[in-house]
């Protein structure tokens, strides 16, 4: 592909050349566009020397009637801006254009730019920025990042660049394009189960787990971005998520769940079942809350809830792709192929508990997507967005 590497002017900016650096060894045709900020973070001279050609930095160097931000955009097929700061967002998102990158910015289609966003955590938090980024979103602009982590002033949160390696990785896997305007799975309805169950013991209590529903709400979110109408089935969980194409219904738990699932599943062209659903819930459950007993401990009698991923599977149409998830502790490959075939699935997204920052709770995750076709893909540890546009990628790209 043809790339334009895009740099803006924040520290992550000193990470840039490495960016341009691995795409090019990937095989890609780079050039850099920077503004006059970003050169005080890196150099002209090291972005000449990694990318191999005359960076673009100057809407009217060589003469005033300039034209190359047209045939710029003419020649790339994406836009890759990293660092992409509150700034740049912001200008794109109001159609500014007032210097070398911002016109690019403007010339190009947006489901061709593909941003890195990087800031402290409190202008990321921003409504403006997070509007901003909406907006572009629904344009068909991808984004990458930001990670959580250390930040230059100081502090630690949300608006670390992503690394390089995961930018180059998100431009490999096609993550770009998704970004299609919103087209690509246009007319597409799929199902998405997200967060944990709760089964109650009694009017107070119940047995739930540590889940945040995020894998499946980022799963949501990039569906629908895709142009698919997505079904969201979440579990208890303080996430909430406002696109126009998703329909969230919330359930308490697993039976309630299996109700929702396999009522919407027969309309929808997939799953993607993520929810981490409690196997078993209290024989029964008291209208009251349970008083102590003396001093004796207590028995709680616990039953089998209905397998919702295995039901979809029995249910499952020609034509219909199902995905299962896989929290496996050991023997994980043997395991998750073993469910592959016996819940008949198409794909299982497996994470180990062994890698640090994989699973429960956490913002990131690391997977492996195996196949019925005998594929297998794995990822680094990315953000959950990310790994949300792989799976996405994968389990559609048929
Ligand atoms: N799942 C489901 N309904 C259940 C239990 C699990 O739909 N009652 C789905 C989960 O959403 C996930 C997948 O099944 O996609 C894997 O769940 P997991 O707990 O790893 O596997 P189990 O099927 O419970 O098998 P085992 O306990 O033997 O590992």
């Amino acid at each position: 592909m043809k790339i334009i590497v895009g740099i803006t002017g924040g520290i992550a900016a000193y990470k840039s050349p490495e960016l341009v650096r691995l795409l090019k060894k990937a095989g890609h045709e780079v050039r850099c566009a920077a503004t006059a900020h970003a050169l005080e973070f890196t150099t002209r001279a090291t972005l000449e020397t990694v990318s191999g050609v005359p960076l673009y930095s100057d809407l009217f160097a060589g003469n005033a009637t300039s034209t190359e931000h047209i045939s710029l955009k003419d020649w790339a097929d994406l836009l890759v801006v990293a660092p992409a700061t509150a700034n740049i967002i912001g200008k794109m998102a109001s159609g500014i254009a007032d210097d070398a990158l911002s016109t690019l910015l403007l010339a190009m289609a947006p489901q061709r730019v593909l941003l890195a966003p990087a800031m402290n955590s409190q202008m990321w938090a921003h409504p403006a920025l997070q509007r901003n980024l909406e907006l572009l979103r629904s344009w068909g602009v991808v984004t990458v990042g930001p990670d959580d982590g250390p930040l230059a002033c100081g502090t630690s949160g949300t608006g670390r660049m992503s690394d390089p390696a995961a930018i180059a990785a998100a431009v490999a896997n096609g993550d770009w394009t998704n970004g299609d305007g919103g087209q690509r799975l246009a007319g597409e309805r799929w199902l998405v189960t997200a967060g944990p169950t709760y089964e109650r013991i009694d009017s107070v209590r119940f047995i739930g787990n540590y889940s945040s529903g995020k894998m499946g709400f980022a799963l949501a979110r990039v569906l629908a971005e895709a142009g698919a109408e997505v079904e969201l089935v979440s579990g208890p969980t303080s996430l909430s998520i406002s696109h126009p194409r998703i329909h969230t219904e919330r359930v308490e738990s697993a039976r309630e769940m299996y109700a929702a699932a396999t009522k919407a599943f027969p309309a929808c062209r997939g799953a993607i079942l993520s929810a981490a659903v409690a196997d078993y819930r209290p024989r029964e459950c008291a209208d009251h809350k349970l008083k102590k007993q003396g001093s004796e401990g207590m028995t709680l009698q616990l039953v089998q809830n209905p397998d919702i991923l295995a039901t979809l599977g029995a249910m499952k149409a020609p034509g219909q792709t199902l995905v299962g998830f896989a929290l496996e502790t050991d023997n994980e490959l043997q395991n998750a192929h073993s469910k592959l075939q016996r819940k008949n699935l198409d794909f299982i997204v497996m994470n180990s508990l062994r890698d640090a920052g994989a699973g429960f709770g956490t913002d990131t995750n690391k997977v492996t997507i195996l196949g019925t076709d005998g594929s297998s893909k794995e990822s680094a540890l990315m953000s959950k967005e990310e790994i949300a546009r792989l799976i996405v990628n994968t389990v559609t790209a048929s």
